[in-house]
């Protein structure tokens, strides 16, 4: 399916280009696509649960290749995000029933991927082209699955999409730089380093286009409960029995952009060094992306250290293209400071006011917005902090005169 960010990882993944048709899985499948079809209105009804219990226990047996595999991850992970947050925060489950369970955690152990909503799902496997022939851009694309929230959620997956996107050429300079530094080729590495900043600058310009299509209400009140996990959320404090195969309740984090590879690619590249508990947290999200992914990241972080080259060679050409790619990190990263702001912390406290309103009206959802994750991101870090905090270790990675 849609793998266009750390997909195209050249020869590190050699994943092929979404086929918009591959948007359905096999016949013996068709009762998780009805139910995925239909999930918004399913969950609004509060019928999502009902119908789940009535669903046949399949076996993924009839799954063939990595493309089905993500695609029946990317269904079962947003029929799974639906059943748990059907009632709002106050309404969660201790258990997911074995017949979502029990194929839920075959499909994530084939990929290698945690059997909840990631970034791998939500936003890379979501994707298709509207006209199979037509651009990659967002008038063109919609999602294959999606949750209560309309537009502004299809708003919020592809700009997100388009951020990937745009990282793109970022992901092939990588190894290109490392190829140039291995074979001390000055021109060549400063290329690929002018590269990657050019497409670091232009994921942040793609950022910006969340303002024109993603509601701040509508994000707060509506849509960031079904990206919420059940590890680090006070609204699951427990986490969550997948019947049939464990007795033991497990937690996992939420949906979170750190959980992103080419961002993780690129600080490994430039030798950005975050403070121990941010680190912590990234470090944990790798395990949240898909297998080769997170292999891609490893293999740089093994590399000999681009830096060093960069310092040792005493090229101020190669200095400045290493620091326009630090600044455009941070630049990155202060942008999706004010968007937090505007989409989390501003709207938490509009729905605040909401609340304590006489006669309080609900939000544009059935319930009122969720309070459980006000200071948290959907991952479970502390938004602030973490955010500040990488953003200015990204900025001490600059190489000074
Ligand atoms: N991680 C994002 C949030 O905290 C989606 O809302």
């Amino acid at each position: 399916q849609g793998w266009v960010g750390a997909g195209s990882l050249g020869t590190f993944t050699a994943l092929p280009l979404p086929l918009s048709t591959k948007t359905e899985l096999p016949a013996p499948y068709g009762p998780w696509m009805d139910i995925a079809h239909e999930l918004p209105q399913l969950i609004m009804s509060h019928r999502l649960r009902a119908r789940v219990h009535q669903m046949p226990q399949l076996s993924t047996q009839h799954l063939r290749g990595r493309e089905q595999l993500h695609l029946a991850h990317l269904v079962l992970s947003f029929i799974t995000m639906g059943y748990v947050w059907q009632e709002g925060e106050e309404g969660t489950v201790q258990v997911l029933p074995r017949n979502l369970a029990v194929p839920y955690w075959e499909v994530s152990q084939a990929l290698g991927l945690p059997p909840i909503l990631s970034h791998a799902d939500f936003v890379l496997a979501n994707w298709r082209r509207k006209d199979p022939h037509g651009p990659l851009e967002i008038e063109n694309l919609d999602t294959i699955i999606t949750l209560p929230g309309g537009d502004s959620l299809r708003g919020f997956i592809l700009v997100t999409l388009l951020v990937e996107k745009a990282a793109v050429p970022g992901i092939k300079a990588i190894t290109q730089a490392l190829g140039a530094t291995l074979q001390r080729d000055g021109d060549t590495l400063h290329r690929a380093l002018e590269e990657l900043a050019g497409a670091i600058e232009a994921m942040r310009a793609a950022l910006r286009r969340m303002h024109d299509y993603v509601d701040p209400e509508v994000f707060y009140s509506v849509i960031r409960i079904f990206l919420s996990g059940w590890k680090d959320n006070p609204a699951m404090p427990h986490g969550l029995v997948y019947e049939g195969v464990s007795p033991e309740a497990l937690a996992f984090s939420g949906g979170s952009a750190a959980q992103s590879t080419v961002l993780h690619a690129f600080d490994e590249l430039l030798g950005i060094c975050h403070r121990q508990d941010t680190a912590a947290f990234l470090h944990r999200m790798r395990d949240y992306m898909p297998r080769p992914h997170r292999a891609f990241v490893e293999r740089i972080r093994g590399a000999a250290s681009l830096r060093q080259h960069v310092l040792a060679s005493g090229d101020a050409r190669l200095r400045l293209a290493f620091n326009r790619c630090v600044s455009a990190l941070t630049d990155f990263r202060s942008y999706h400071i004010t968007i937090v702001t505007k989409y989390i912390a501003t709207a938490a406290a509009k729905a605040r006011a909401r609340r304590a309103e006489p006669g309080a009206r609900a939000g544009p959802s059935a319930g009122k917005a969720p309070s459980a994750l006000e200071d948290k991101g959907t991952g479970g870090s502390h938004i602030f902090t973490f955010l500040k905090s990488i953003r200015d270790t990204t900025r001490e990675g600059m190489i000074s005169a």
